[in-house]
This record gives C-alpha cells, sequence and structure tokens, in this order.
C-alpha cells in the first residue's frame, strides 16, 4: 500500500477549546454587535480569523527566546535577524518593526506623498489604508483571471502587464514611487505570483525608473506555489527561489506574523543603503531605535528561527495540503469557493453562497456570522465592510467579489477540525434559502471599519 501523506511535525503541548451551544452563540453574535472581532476567543471553538500571529512556534523557536539579547542597541538577537534577512532576501540593510502596518507606515513615510499612485495587486487594507492615508492612491492591476472565482490560473496574483503599462502612460513618474506586489495576494485570494511575473513587473519599473516593494507577509508560500506550479523550479529549493524572487525587489516590508510563524513582529528589507538611512529617522521615530525597532531581542531571535523553518519545503507542503484538505472537504458539500484555493485560507463565494441578499446588506458578514452561529467557528470578511467607503465620495465601495475568509492558523488545527469547520459551512450551505436578509451598520470608523464596526440584523 501506498503510505498516505501525514505531517511534518508532532505535537508536544497542547491548548484546551471549548465548545458552546447555539442559544449561548446567538447571545453572544448580539453582544458583539454582528462584528465576529469583537467576539471574546473563549466564545470561539475553531479561530479561523486569521492566519495572523495565532500559528504555534515550534521547540527551537522557544528555546531561542531564552537565549534572546535584550540589549537596547546592537544586540546579538538584532545581528542573528540581520544575517537571516540576508541570507534569505539577499538585502544588507533592515529595520524591525512591530508587526507589518508599522513597516508601512515607516516606509511609506518616506517614499508616498500627498497626489502618489500606487499601482500594485490587489492591495491588502493596511496597505491601501497607509497610502490613502497619505491622500494617495492605490490602483489595482491584477490580472481579470483573479476577479472569476472558479477560473483556473496557476498565478492569480499576477498583474497584468498592460493595466500596470497604462498607470504609466497616464501619470507622470514623479508621482509613482513604486510598484507594490503583494505575495501571495491576501485581497485577492492568497493566490500566488509567479517568478516571470515578477521579472516582468521589475523590468517595467526599471524602464521607468521608479521601485518594486514586495508585501512580503506569505512570501514562503508564494515560493512553493513557484515551486509547484511554474517550469524551471521543480528543482530548486525553497530558500533558492526566495532568493531570486527578492532579485526582483528594491524593499520589503514584511508582517513576520504569517510565513516567519512568530505571534507579533515584522521588518523592513532594502537593497539601497540611503532609503534604508531614510527610513531609519522614521523607525526611530514611530518603532524604536533601529536595532529594535518595536521588538524584544528574544522576539527576533524567535522570528529568525521562524523564517528559517517556515521556509523549508516539508513545513510549507504540510501547510498548503491542510488548507487543501480543508478545501476538498468542502467540494465535496457544493460549497462555492475561490478556486484554486489560495496558501493560507479558503475564500468562500458569498454572492453564489446567499444570492438572495441584496450587496447593501453586507453579504460576506451575514455569512461569517451564520458560520459562527452554526459551529463556533470564527471567519473573516473580505467584502464591503473592508472594502471601506471611497475616500472621497463616502460612498460604500462594492468589490467584486464578496468573500468569506476561512484563515487557517500554521501548526495549530488538526485534520479533524478541517472535517468540523467543512460541516458547519456545509450546514449553512443546505439553508442556504432561508437566509434572505442581510445587516445593517449602527456604527463606523471613517477608516479601517470592519474592526470596530457595529451592526444589526435585518
Ligand atoms: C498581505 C498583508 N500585508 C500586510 C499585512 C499587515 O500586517 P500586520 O497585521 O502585521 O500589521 C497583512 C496582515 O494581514 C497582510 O496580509
Amino acid at each position: 500500500m501506498e503510505l498516505p501523506f501525514a505531517e511534518s511535525y508532532k505535537i508536544k503541548m497542547v491548548e484546551t477549546i471549548k465548545r458552546s451551544t447555539r442559544e449561548e452563540r446567538e447571545k453572544w453574535l448580539k453582544e458583539a454587535y454582528f462584528n465576529l472581532f469583537n467576539l471574546r476567543s473563549e466564545y470561539v471553538y475553531i479561530d479561523l480569523l486569521t492566519d495572523s500571529g495565532t500559528g504555534a512556534m515550534s521547540d527551537k523557536q522557544w528555546s531561542k527566546m531564552m537565549v534572546g539579547d535584550e540589549s537596547y542597541a546592537g544586540a546579538s538577537s538584532y545581528l542573528i535577524m540581520k544575517d537571516t534577512i540576508k541570507t534569505l532576501f539577499g538585502f544588507n540593510d533592515f529595520l524591525p518593526t512591530h508587526q507589518g502596518r508599522a513597516a508601512e507606515n515607516v516606509l511609506f513615510s518616506l517614499l508616498v506623498k500627498e497626489g502618489d499612485i500606487v499601482p500594485g495587486n490587489s492591495h491588502f487594507d493596511t496597505t491601501k489604508g497607509h497610502i490613502e492615508f497619505r491622500k494617495a492612491k492605490a490602483i489595482d492591476c491584477t490580472i481579470d483571471e483573479a476577479f472569476h472565482p472558479t477560473q483556473y490560473h496557476p498565478f492569480k496574483g499576477n498583474l497584468d502587464l498592460n493595466k500596470l503599462e497604462e498607470v504609466f502612460k497616464s501619470n507622470s513618474i514623479e508621482k509613482i514611487p513604486f510598484i507594490v506586489v503583494t505575495l501571495t495576494c491576501n485581497s485577492s485570494g492568497g493566490q500566488p505570483v509567479s517568478m516571470q511575473n515578477l521579472k516582468d513587473v521589475h523590468a517595467i519599473s526599471k524602464k521607468h525608473g521608479t521601485k518594486v516593494i514586495f508585501d512580503s507577509a506569505r512570501f514562503a508560500e508564494n515560493a512553493y506555489f513557484i515551486k509547484i506550479r511554474e517550469n524551471g523550479y521543480q528543482d530548486k529549493t525553497i530558500k533558492e527561489i526566495v532568493k531570486e524572487m527578492y532579485t526582483y525587489s528594491d524593499a520589503m516590508t514584511m508582517s513576520s506574523k504569517k510565513d516567519a510563524i512568530v505571534n507579533m513582529g515584522g521588518f523592513i528589507g532594502f537593497s539601497d543603503r540611503q532609503m534604508y538611512e531614510e527610513a531609519s529617522v522614521y523607525n526611530i521615530m514611530f518603532e524604536g531605535f533601529v536595532t529594535y525597532g518595536g521588538m524584544s531581542g528574544r522576539d527576533m531571535n524567535a522570528l529568525s528561527q521562524g523564517l528559517m523553518e517556515g521556509t523549508e519545503f516539508d513545513y510549507l507542503e504540510t501547510r498548503i495540503k491542510q488548507v487543501e484538505y480543508l478545501g476538498e472537504k468542502l467540494k465535496s458539500y457544493n460549497v462555492p469557493m475561490l478556486e484554486p484555493f489560495g496558501g493560507h485560507a479558503i475564500f468562500l463565494d458569498a454572492k453564489k453562497f446567499l444570492p438572495a441578499i441584496p450587496k447593501e446588506e453586507y453579504i460576506a458578514q451575514k455569512l461569517a456570522t451564520e458560520i459562527y452561529l452554526e459551529g463556533g467557528v470564527r471567519a473573516v470578511e473580505i467584502g464591503t465592510l473592508l472594502a471601506d467607503r471611497d475616500p472621497v465620495t463616502r460612498e460604500n465601495r462594492y468589490p467584486e467579489l464578496e468573500l468569506v475568509r476561512l484563515a487557517l492558523p500554521r501548526r495549530v488545527y488538526t485534520n479533524s477540525h478541517m472535517d468540523y469547520i467543512a460541516a458547519a459551512v456545509a450546514n449553512v450551505y443546505e439553508r442556504r434559502n432561508e437566509i434572505t436578509r442581510g445587516l445593517k451598520i449602527l456604527r463606523e470608523a471613517p477608516i479601517m471599519r470592519h474592526f470596530t464596526v457595529e451592526l444589526e440584523r435585518l
């Protein structure tokens, strides 16, 4: 008999999670104003709100924490992180930050000015937030295939080179400080970008004389897809692929809470010394001195170890196969999803799932709340709430896709949990025809409203 695939790790420490009743969940959801971010984590049985900062660190990461150097300046933990970043990405200079959006804040303070244009592939919400906060504009140049939920394309995170060229044609180059490439592309479903596309985008940027910044939260998952799907990379290691990817960028922002498998942390990597020096001023103002920038020494140690583990093929194969396992289970129940499955999550197609609800009633948020009510599984809306209002007209922006993301924390849940999640979603799907009304906003913040919005049932 052929031996089946199995995880590349075993469990050394466990955390108890509790199931609840539907009546309890009804009460808690109302108290949370139908915003799953407002729920206490103890009210959640399986938490798929995010894969960010929710991973399980390894025994080696924990052991490195014990030998963290907490010196204010020049700590060995900083130097280890510097070496790791140089080894993996080829960057000589880096700035630690407390998380990904802090890296964006520091770098964009230097690079983005009022009236600027920043093209990219479906910018992540904090990236877009930091661009719009500076009264600049993010332009989405993702390939059209990304907006067709089930159309197969191996690299649905790719930028459309014609759309990108069009941005350069219709704007002066002084207004385009950089192109941002998000790896993998979270907002379009955790979809990867091919090496060829990275190469082409880089060539376009150099032709016009601007920079390329990689928003790198899931760079290792992206490298895994390049190895599996792109010709010429099958025999390369993940680390070799990552090294090549970053030859096509000028700088990176990193939320280390994803592919570096730590609970908190981030950094900016620079190919250019001058950019590093200029950004250092903002790092000192917003984050901390350049050798710790919002992180403790022990956390930098765990992060460096996590980067090395997160770029191991066996680990990545286990991770992506678990996402696939959940996707295939849901498919067997005919649940509408984005395909191919993303690297870190399954994205449910809420418009197809609940076709009776009008777009003004927050379809994806409604679906996420129904999944919570069904089984205590917490997912997240990637739809109209997240898309926020147009900063000028203040009208709701209705994205082409209304999605519910089931994000899998790294090394946390077993495939029995996947079976449970799939059953909960399938039960909601079975009673989809009874769900005809959505939600109404009672209160919202002027920017990034999805975190704190309060809603009621219609
Ligand atoms: C692609 C991408 N960029 C940036 C961020 C922001 O990172 P952080 O949450 O660490 O601030 C995230 C977080 O989810 C992300 O997915």
